[in-house]
């Protein structure tokens, strides 16, 4: 007989564990208010859409979908590893960048043990961390969102295991310094694991600044996270991937499905990874559009953060939350920063430049409307 409450009990550390929010997306807006004209600034994503020769590699390959993928993904290892200049085997490729986090937390944290994560920051640090029962250090950026390298060094304990660098760091586009970097790694001690997210890596432009491979090829125990999402535009078909020492790699692939990519992302992320051209396009109009995007900002009295990605933290102040609502009233979707403890904030992603004109121009409308 079914029951009508279930005996069925799920572990203890879910109940502490909060779901992540993503952006709306753009359909949801435009069922719930009516509107055929939605602009969505809230995943950052590429306004430019995919690598065309990313979608011609998908094409040629849809009659081939009965079979399996390649469990290796031995082709596309290969043709990062040839980009690079690594060996296949400090490679692990996976379903997007968050499976990434999701396998070396199962791989390296037993319960009790601890993860330092300097916030705010991306959230699935955390979540992969409470999945296995881990403690989790936070540790606060400084006033400007920069890296606190003595905070972090003084929260490293005996059972540490893994911290997380975020750099461009999500939702505040600051990065942390390759400068900075050095002195933490070369500081931390041997035992512990550092995850540098350089998610958003092709969107920099300063100098002082490494996406962690060539830490990876000097040896430091650093996993460096891809991914597909962004630069290369294939958000929606799910790759990523990693890149550390073989002898990482090896323990993070015993816990990864045999075939957690698919045949289409296999093939369009290596179609991406050769598309020069369209990587190009896609960092140079972020970084035009950046500086566009300031300027508005100025021009509305708003207070940003510099931004080395591609979107930017905005302080909206006391009725950000209103401002946020009045935005998607008018169809744009950003994203509200209470989910990072920043409810003054949105994070606006870089769109194409007649996006950034919309949202600018409705962000002048929410400022009257919550002025009135
Ligand atoms: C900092 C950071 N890391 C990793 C990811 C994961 O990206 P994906 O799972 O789409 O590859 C994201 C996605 O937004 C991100 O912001």
């Amino acid at each position: 007989m079914p029951l009508t409450k279930s005996e069925i009990q799920a572990r203890n550390v879910l109940k502490s564990m909060k779901p992540y929010s993503p952006g709306k997306p753009i359909w949801e807006v435009q069922q719930e208010l009516g509107l055929e004209h939605v602009v969505k600034l809230a995943s950052n994503e590429n306004p430019l859409g995919p690598s065309p020769k990313a979608l011609e590699a998908i094409n040629e390959l849809l009659v081939h979908i009965h079979r399996y993928p390649d469990a290796q993904a031995v082709d596309l290892r290969e043709t990062i590893a040839g980009r690079y200049g690594l060996a296949s085997e400090q490679i692990i490729i996976t379903n997007g960048g968050d499976e990434l986090i999701t396998l070396v937390s199962e791989t390296f944290i037993e319960a009790g043990d601890e993860i330092i994560v300097p916030g705010p920051s991306f959230s699935e640090y955390v979540f992969g961390g409470q999945l296995m029962g881990a403690v989790i250090r936070t540790v606060a950026l400084t006033e400007d969102y920069q890296y606190d390298v003595s905070a972090i060094l003084e929260a490293v304990s005996e059972r540490t295991k893994i911290l997380y660098l975020c750099s461009p760091n999500n939702p505040t586009g600051t990065i942390l310094r390759k400068s900075a970097l050095t002195e933490l790694l070369d500081a931390l001690p041997p035992y512990v694991l550092v995850m540098l997210d350089s998610a958003y890596s092709h969107f920099v432009t300063e100098d002082d600044y490494s996406d962690g491979i060539e830490f990876v090829k000097a040896g430091y125990p650093v996993i460096v996270l891809q991914t597909f999402s962004k630069v290369y535009g294939l958000a929606g078909i799910r790759v990523g991937f990693g890149v550390a020492s073989p002898a990482i790699i090896k323990e993070v692939l015993q816990v990864k499905e045999p075939f957690n990519v698919n045949v289409l992302a296999q093939a369009a992320a290596k179609a991406a990874i050769l598309d020069d051209d369209h990587v190009r396009k896609s960092s140079l109009l972020v970084q035009e559009e950046r500086l566009r995007m300031y300027q508005g900002f100025r021009e509305l009295d708003l207070a940003y953060t510099p931004s080395m990605s591609n979107f930017i933290l905005v302080e909206l102040g006391e009725d950000a939350e209103q401002r946020y609502n009045e935005l998607m009233r008018q169809g744009v979707i950003v994203r509200y920063g209470a989910a990072w403890g920043l409810p003054h904030h949105v994070r606006i992603s870089i769109g194409t430049p007649e996006e950034n004109q919309i949202l600018l121009h409705a962000l002048r409308q929410s400022i009257v409307t919550a002025d009135r």
